[in-house]
């Protein structure tokens, strides 16, 4: 079988970085090749907000850090441990030496009078926010920087929102941070893709 193109193998997610600046063209560059994948309708319902100052950093960790902690209060988790996944979270976001918020917007997508339809047209918009995401973290692998894509937008858009006075209608949904890899980041070694079980050939 032949081999994986070496620059989709060198993307890994990095989770500790050097304290070196990520330069604002470099970053512009990154989003540029966001902003190239596939979308519904020819549409581009993407904007990236580009964070480099830490005070910005960390309004956005504190916004959804707030959310975060009335969720896992009200799940009942023991409150040293709410601490806890909040001061890392907290660590992941600020520490980075840039990020880029991904967000969707209605622009372009189609409008539907009933649910079904609505939610699998934000679906739409979220699969191509994921292969923007995918695009920008590949660019940025690709030029010798890293990245690693957080979650914690998804579960809080408009807090995330709100915490940057972002416009109404730009609903955050990926967060990644960016930076040089810290040479001492141990990351989980990548597995075998298990093939026979993951496709089936019809
Ligand atoms: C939608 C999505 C959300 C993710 N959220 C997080 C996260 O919150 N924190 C984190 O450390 N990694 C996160 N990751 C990164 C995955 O853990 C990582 O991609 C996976 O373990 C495979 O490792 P690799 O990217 O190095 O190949 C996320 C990835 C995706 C696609």
């Amino acid at each position: 079988m032949s081999s994986l193109p070496a620059f989709l193998e060198a993307r890994r997610s990095i989770r500790s970085y050097l304290p070196e600046s990520v330069p604002r063209d470099l970053i512009d560059t990154w989003i540029e090749a966001a902003c190239i994948a596939p979308a519904p309708h020819h549409s581009r319902p993407w904007r990236f907000v580009a964070i480099d100052s830490d005070a910005t950093k960390a309004d956005l960790a504190n916004g959804m850090g707030e959310r975060w902690r009335r969720d896992l209060t009200a799940d009942g988790v023991d409150l040293d441990l709410i601490d806890s996944l909040i001061e890392k979270s907290y660590r992941t976001i600020t520490s980075a030496p840039a990020l880029v918020l991904g967000c969707l917007t209605n622009e372009g997508l189609d409008a539907y009078p009933d649910d079904q339809r609505r939610i699998a047209e934000w679906g739409l918009a979220l699969l191509s926010l994921g292969a923007a995401v995918e695009n920008l973290m590949l660019a940025a692998a690709d030029s010798g920087w890293s990245s690693c894509w957080v979650a914690a937008p998804m579960f809080c858009p408009e807090e995330a929102r709100d915490s940057l006075k972002l416009p109404s209608d730009w609903l955050p949904h990926a967060l990644v941070t960016l930076g040089r890899a810290d040479p001492n980041y141990i990351g989980r070694p990548r597995p075998e893709v298990p093939l026979e079980s993951l496709r089936r050939f019809i």
